[in-house]
């Protein structure tokens, strides 16, 4: 057991150990593990339970809110421009615990940034202003903020800025209780929920889709899960939906339903296997991909499982229109009133009874959302993804392509192409051991993604092509939208390049003198038994186990070491390939090559020799240079214990898997 233990501590050290690193070969499993990879960032001094930004693409700076403060940085995150003091007043009067001022809102709203926090447990929000000759922010003005900040940071709330107007949902009760998706601020007047609408909601999401030709017809769109009203023990207790009001809303006249919306409509947003009856139906978080054309903008859904999996699921506004603007009302089998409930009109306080009294008591519509697969959700996976963040990527040959951003309970962002119908796992870059991602922000425009952690902030540069920089080959077959191959080897897209972000597939590189030196050496190895001295060299005496070490480039591909014509399958070590030898024998000697197999794209990833130690071979591991691959103490000779509790450990790693 000591020995294990030691052993373990060794081969942490070793291999850099990375728990759940993936599986090799599985088409599920991120294809490359990111590592070079921070592109900027900032470390609090003190762990945040809880921080929101503010990022806009066009803009040079960011800000973030955290307990008491808010700070100005710059675009690389790495320089503080302010950090601005917002403690909550009154301290001698609050519980412990409550003193704080923890920051829950910024947004930017009619020219300045709209700040809000729990303040106390007394939720109130400052208009802060930043002069132009005086880069400092202050405040200039403060408003009472319940309904838009929570009273304790853990609560619910959501809020949204469109034309000078603020809606938000947040508890009015200090319990967390009573929330309502309202206009609460601007030019228009303060519209708020009816409570039988909807039951113990939390809302994720709410986002704006504009309609250039048509502006009073806009709407603004809600994402939530609620209490689901089916009480059958077989029943999902929770319901993921999507409701809608028109941004013209002015409420209901002085005698009936004033200062309600008069259009609100809800449906259920539908993510699983409907065939089989199998839902995902627990909301976890949005991204809306605006288009030119509004009816064809994007609604990516990311939802978890009863059975702790996670799916994403695309809908289309045309198709979620269609279903409000089309689907029989839910309860309700007598004539539609006109206008239909949910059209949008100038004037709301005009409206016919008829039509509002059925929004009062009938806002649900019978048909659901479906996503675009209809059949299947886009990508389900067993990874706990909790954010998600798509970007538009122009291809070099000009086509456009989606990369989904999924943020992972443990630190992780994965990258995924959306080739078609199916997902394709570019690569995963781990950004923080220890803590969960609070925040995402994409800049579609920089390429980069600023992610929010409780002890930093860190920013991923989106087109690490050196990464697949080995050879057209390896930059193609990462699929990856970012990245071309050029004379100058995988770099940033620019048109004209070389890619294949369709199927990946490698016929498009012209075979470059590199690959084909490589299939030559392939050649002449399997020919005879070679007399090249070709890679690392290593004395080994008789007898004595030893193994060796490949690193892993792609999971999509399947390993094998190659000695003397033979092949034998790699034993996966965390990222490493590894071939172990029990005990030196004549025919163990010679050369040894760690071939990568991927699609069509067969690639020498290392060589080795192994000689046979005599008495006179004092000059050991004269080459070096690839030290941490094999071991070198004992010179390159393993004890036999090691041996032992290497193949228990690659053994026990692949259970646990
Ligand atoms: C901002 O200033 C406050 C003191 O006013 C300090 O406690 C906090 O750590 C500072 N925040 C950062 C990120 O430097
Ligand atoms: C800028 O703001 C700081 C802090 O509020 C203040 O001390 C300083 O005098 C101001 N400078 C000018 C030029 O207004
Ligand atoms: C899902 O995860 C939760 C929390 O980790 C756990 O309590 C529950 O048993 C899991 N359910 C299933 C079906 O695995
Ligand atoms: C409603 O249905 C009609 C008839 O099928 C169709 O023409 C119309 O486009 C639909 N409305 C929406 C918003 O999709
Ligand atoms: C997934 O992550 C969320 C957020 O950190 C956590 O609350 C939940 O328990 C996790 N689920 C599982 C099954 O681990
Ligand atoms: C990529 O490889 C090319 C040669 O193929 C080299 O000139 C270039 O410097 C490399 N770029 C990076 C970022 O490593
Ligand atoms: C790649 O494309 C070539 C030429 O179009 C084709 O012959 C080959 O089968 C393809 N390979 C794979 C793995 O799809
Ligand atoms: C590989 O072998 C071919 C003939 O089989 C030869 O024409 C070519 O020059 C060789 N390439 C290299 C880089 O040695």
């Amino acid at each position: 057991m000591i020995q294990f233990v030691i052993f373990f501590i060794w081969l942490a050290v070793d291999f850099k150990l990375v728990l759940n690193s993936p599986t090799l070969g599985s088409k599920d499993n991120p294809r490359l593990l990111s590592k070079g990879i921070i592109y900027g960032g900032f470390e609090y001094p003190v762990y945040q339970k809880h921080s929101v930004f503010f990022y806009h693409e066009d803009s040079e700076e960011m800000y973030v809110g955290g307990t008491n403060f808010v700070l100005k940085l710059d675009v690389e995150g790495s320089h503080i421009m302010e950090n601005f003091s917002l403690k909550a007043p009154d301290q001698q009067h609050c519980q412990d615990g409550q003193c704080e001022n923890v920051i829950t809102v910024i947004e930017k709203f009619q020219d300045s940034m709209f700040v809000c926090g729990t303040n106390g447990n007394k939720p109130q929000c400052w208009k802060l202003f930043s002069s132009v000759n005086n880069q400092s922010l202050e405040i200039v003005d403060s408003y009472e903020g319940m309904g838009i900040s929570p009273f304790v940071y853990t609560h619910n709330a959501i809020s949204l800025t469109v034309e000078g107007d603020l809606y938000s949902a947040a508890p009015l009760d200090t319990d967390g209780s009573s929330l309502q998706f309202r206009r609460k601020a601007g030019s228009r007047t303060n519209v708020w929920m009816y409570d039988n609408w909807i039951s113990e909601p939390t809302f994720i999401s709410a986002t704006w889709v504009e309609q250039r030709e048509e502006p009073d017809n806009e709407k603004i769109y809600i994402f939530f899960r609620e209490k689901n009203s089916d009480h059958n023990p077989e029943a999902d207790p929770l319901i993921s939906r999507i409701a809608r009001v028109c941004k013209v809303d002015e409420g209901g006249s002085k005698r009936f339903f004033q200062n309600m919306w008069t259009s609100f409509l809800k449906a259920r947003l539908v993510c699983g296997f409907p065939e089989k009856s199998l839902y995902f139906n627990h909301l976890r978080d949005i991204f809306v991909v605006h288009a030119k054309d509004w009816v064809d903008t994007r609604v990516y859904g990311l939802f978890t499982s009863s059975w702790n999996a996670t799916a994403v699921c695309i809908y289309t506004i045309g198709k979620i229109e269609d279903v409000f603007e089309n689907s029989t009302f839910k309860g309700y089998n007598k004539n539609i009133p006109k206008p239909r409930p949910g059209t949008c009109v100038k004037n709301s306080r005009n409206l016919p009874l008829a039509t509002v009294n059925m929004v009062k008591d009938y806002p649900e519509m019978n048909d659901w959302v479906e996503s675009i697969h209809q059949t299947a959700p886009f990508y389900v996976s067993s990874n706990n993804y909790t954010k998600i963040a798509v970007d538009r990527v122009q291809a070099a040959d000009g086509c456009m392509h989606n990369i989904l951003l999924l943020a992972t309970d443990s630190g992780k962002i994965h990258k995924v192409l959306e080739a078609g119908e199916e997902p394709f796992i570019i690569s995963e870059t781990q950004l923080s051991s220890h803590s969960t991602v609070q925040s995402m922000k994409l800049d579609s425009k920089k390429k980069k993604l600023v992610v929010g952690f409780s002890e930093k902030i860190s920013i991923i540069d989106l087109q690490r092509c050196q990464e697949y920089n080995q050879s057209c080959a390896d930059c193609v077959l990462a699929r990856d939208p970012y990245c071309v191959w050029t004379e100058f080897g995988c770099t940033p897209t620019v048109t004209g390049g070389i890619q294949n972000i369709l199927d990946g597939n490698r016929s498009v590189c012209q075979p470059s003198d590199e690959e084909q030196k490589q299939v030559n050496r392939t050649k002449r190895e399997t020919d005879s038994s070679s007399t090249v001295d070709l890679g690392t060299a290593h004395s080994v005496p008789l007898s004595v186990p030893f193994y060796l070490s490949c690193p892993i480039d792609s999971y999509h591909a399947v390993y094998t070491w190659e000695h003397t014509g033979q092949s034998s399958p790699c034993l996966q070590m965390q990222s490493n390939c590894l071939h172990l030898i029990p005990a030196m024998t004549q025919e163990n000697y010679g050369g040894y090559e760690c071939v990568s197999k991927e699609r069509d794209y067969t690639k020498v990833v290392k060589t080795y020799q192994l000689k046979q130690q005599t008495i006179q071979d004092t000059n050991r591991n004269t080459d070096g240079s690839n030290g941490n691959l094999i071991i070198q103490s004992a010179s390159a000779v393993v004890p036999q214990i090691t041996w032992i509790t290497l193949t228990l450990a690659v053994t026990v790693s692949g259970i646990f898997r």
